[in-house]
């Protein structure tokens, strides 16, 4: 067991959050694994309680964490006194600029009864550039002549520190197999550049066979022949919509981990599950933690602790049983049997 005792910085956010975080939280100290928390108020409610999102102070202050784990972030369906994008722009993308997270790391695995059952693969998002750098602008607003520009970023050092990252990942698979996804077609020039750096670092991995996908092809293979993916690489934009697919032919966000990851480690990295907050069920006992759980298992390997990763990752897979019945404490029970 290691001794250690690692210093993360809690948000659990809104509705379900801080109950799949907590239960997440017990499963990792269950596996043996020490843990010094620090619990931060961020999210909408406290936005609606006191106009508050995130400043730079608390900034600097998750800079310092070993991790973050996040819950959920985001008002009830239907609540309209926030504005959108306020907390998505103002929370999250500012914590992944903010602290450099630059890969969103999402493995899926196709549960029984998916459309991508016994499939895995993970998808490597790059996280901090693309369009949703906020490069553009608006003119003549509100006039007939308005002009509205949403440039797509995409620098050498960016790119290449994704594709890096993704090839080190696939050259660690039994079937190692990487697929860029773009649209070189007519994206001609963030594609030419995507498309040259992952050849020009394939040659560095000659064990990693290397594909490449449009994205319109890359959603139908999604749900036609999901076996043929081991790492997907891809922009940061094509990244968000086919994780969305990925996790919904591989079983429902239900289960869809993430990490948002600074692998240089010059800030923290954040890990949380794909899920919403899901107030209609928020305090009813009724969660399902499996995605928290999951997700504070790429929060391990981040930490080193690969032996307690595969151990609650273990758990996770061996899971059955139903969710609605046994509920949060139930399933968190479970798998804290199965460690
Ligand atoms: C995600 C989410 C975010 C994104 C939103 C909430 C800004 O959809 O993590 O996939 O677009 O990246
Ligand atoms: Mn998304």
């Amino acid at each position: 067991m290691n001794q250690r005792s690692y210093r993360v910085a809690v948000l659990g956010g809104d509705g379900i959050g801080p109950e799949v975080t907590s239960a997440a939280l017990e499963v990792v100290r269950a596996a043996g694994v020490a843990f010094e928390t620090t619990m931060f108020e961020l999210g909408a409610a406290r936005y609606l309680r006191d106009g508050f999102v995130l400043d730079d102070a608390t900034l600097e202050q998750l800079r310092g964490f070993d991790a973050i784990l996040l819950g959920a972030v985001g008002p009830a369906i239907g609540d309209t006194r926030i504005p959108g994008g306020v907390l998505e722009r103002g929370l999250l993308l500012r914590m992944r600029f903010g602290l450099d997270l630059y890969i969103n790391y999402r493995p899926f695995r196709g549960v029984a009864g998916s459309l991508a059952e016994g499939c895995e693969f993970a998808i490597v998002r790059e996280n901090t550039e693309g369009p949703y750098a906020g490069e553009g602008g608006v003119l003549r607003h509100g006039t007939p002549h308005e002009i509205a520009t949403q440039g797509s970023v995409n620098t050498r050092f960016g790119v290449e520190r994704c594709v890096r990252y993704a090839f080190e990942r696939a050259s660690k698979l039994e079937r190692a197999r990487l697929t860029l996804v773009h649209k070189t077609n007519v994206l001609t020039f963030a594609g030419e550049l995507w498309s040259r750096v992952v050849r020009e670092v394939a040659l560095e991995y000659p064990n990693v066979s290397v594909d490449y996908n449009h994205v319109d092809a890359a959603c139908i293979y999604l749900v036609e022949d999901p076996s043929r993916y081991g790492i997907i690489v891809t922009d940061n934009l094509f990244g968000d919509i086919l994780s969305d697919l990925a996790g919904a032919v591989t079983g429902g966000i239900g289960y869809a981990a993430s990490a948002n990851l600074n692998p240089a480690r010059t800030g923290a990295s954040l890990f949380e599950p794909v899920h919403g907050a899901a107030h209609d069920i928020a305090g009813s006992g009724r969660a399902n933690p499996l995605a928290a759980v999951s997700s504070a298992v790429l929060m391990l390997e981040h930490l080193g602790e690969d032996g307690a990763a595969s151990r609650v990752a273990r758990a996770v897979q061996e899971f059955d049983g139903d969710v609605a019945v046994l509920g949060t404490a139930g399933v968190t029970q479970q798998l804290i049997e199965r460690l």
